[in-house]
């Protein structure tokens, strides 16, 4: 696993080296590259979020096409904050990290983050986020304030990319897809300890057209989950392990939640997990469908359970009505998948 991690990071180092290439060729290009430490930002335990958000504006708001938010290497400390579209041209800039981000976790206290998100873009087109940096929740040094805060959110964003970087250490979910549509997320690598809950790799929900391809990703939770309204949904090429595996769900915790459609999960390799692949539902929850999903070609070594289809997930048993079991209609077709080693 690390010889991978290492080869996608190489490949990414070379990428964004390209990326960065490719726009001191252009024309005028080079006055559209935004470092944040031109704005203010410093690698320090000091919270650098005006900085990072007056680069941002410059960037988003440049209408000369084409232009790049840079993170430099260094570790910069950032709280939660919120990259907004849209941006001046319709498309948002290219985001490439070298550097690795922090909560400002010194001097106590200062690493409470809300239950919500860390690092949020929304409302963008055609926004590539990329680099060899790392995002790291610091979720082991969250302390009691046990905050279930995802590292990075895309939300309501189209047409987009997220290439290559590194998550450790979430204190939530590690990345978060809502309300997307046609968003890849590709050669990331995402690592948190096997003991560690709700730090899932990759959720997808209320999203269309996504594809999560060819990364590396053991945490202490789902390594992908695709929740309610995920609609054409596939993921390849991903190693998992340690963690809960790959997960459709869980489905049915709330009234009136959207079907899950058209997903396929194929050539991955799940390993030292407790499931493989799982279809969960809340038991006695409400009709919805998850059909149209497909696991083919996934490898399997020291995996506990693995193919379920849970239609009594009742995590940590606070369950009133765990013994009901939601009405078959929930997974009405499921392939087998071809080979299980
Ligand atoms: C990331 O890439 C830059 C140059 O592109 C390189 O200087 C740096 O050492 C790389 N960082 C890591 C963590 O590989
Ligand atoms: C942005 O870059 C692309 C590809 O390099 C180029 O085709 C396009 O014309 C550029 N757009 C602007 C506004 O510079
Ligand atoms: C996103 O891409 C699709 C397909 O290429 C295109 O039809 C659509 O207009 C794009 N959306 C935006 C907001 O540019
Ligand atoms: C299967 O996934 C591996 C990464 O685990 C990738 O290198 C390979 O190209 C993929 N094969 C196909 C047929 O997609
Ligand atoms: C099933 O899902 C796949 C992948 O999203 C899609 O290409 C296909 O059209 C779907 N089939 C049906 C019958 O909906
Ligand atoms: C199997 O996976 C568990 C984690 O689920 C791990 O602790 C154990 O070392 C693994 N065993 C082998 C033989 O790989």
């Amino acid at each position: 696993m690390a010889s991978i991690h290492k080869a996608l990071v190489v490949f990414f180092a070379v990428a964004a080296a390209l990326l960065r290439g490719g726009h001191a060729h252009g024309e005028d290009h080079a006055a559209s590259v935004h470092d944040v430490t031109e704005y203010g930002a410093a690698p320090s335990n000091r919270d650098n979020r005006d900085a990072f958000l007056a680069a941002w504006r410059a960037a988003c708001g440049s209408t000369a096409g084409n232009s790049t938010l840079v993170f430099p290497k260094g570790t910069f400390a950032v709280g939660a904050v919120q990259f907004e579209g849209p941006c001046a041209n319709g498309d948002a800039p290219a985001v490439v990290i070298y550097g690795v981000l922090q909560p400002p976790c010194a001097g106590g206290g200062g690493c409470h983050l809300s239950d919500d998100a860390w690092i949020t873009f929304s409302g963008l087109n055609n926004l590539l986020v990329t680099g060899n940096g790392t995002l790291d929740g610091q979720g082991h040094r969250s302390g009691k304030s046990k905050s279930k805060t995802t590292t990075l959110v895309f939300e309501d964003v189209t047409n987009s990319t997220l290439r290559g970087l590194a998550f450790v250490n979430s204190r939530g979910f590690h990345v978060n897809l809502r309300r997307c549509t046609r968003v890849v997320a590709e050669g990331l690598g995402i690592h948190a300890p096997a003991a560690s809950r709700n730090t899932d790799g990759v959720h997808v929900g209320h999203s269309r057209h996504v594809r999560i391809l060819d990364s590396v990703i053991g945490t202490g939770d789902d390594c992908v989950s695709v929740g309610p309204g995920s609609v054409d949904v596939v993921v390849s090429g991903v190693t998992c392990g340690p963690g809960h595996g790959l997960s459709v769900g869980s489905l049915g915790k709330d009234e009136g939640e959207q079907d899950v459609r058209g997903l396929v999960i194929r050539n991955c390799t799940v390993k030292g997990t407790t499931n493989g692949v799982r279809i969960k539902t809340w038991p006695g929850s409400p009709r919805s469908r998850a059909s149209n999903i497909t696991f083919e070609d996934i490898a399997m070594a020291n995996v506990t359970n693995p193919i379920i289809i849970d239609q009594r997930y009742c995590p940590h048993n606070r369950c009133s009505d765990a013994d009901k079991v939601t009405p078959p209609q929930a997974a009405t077709r499921t392939n087998v998948p071809s080979r299980i080693a």
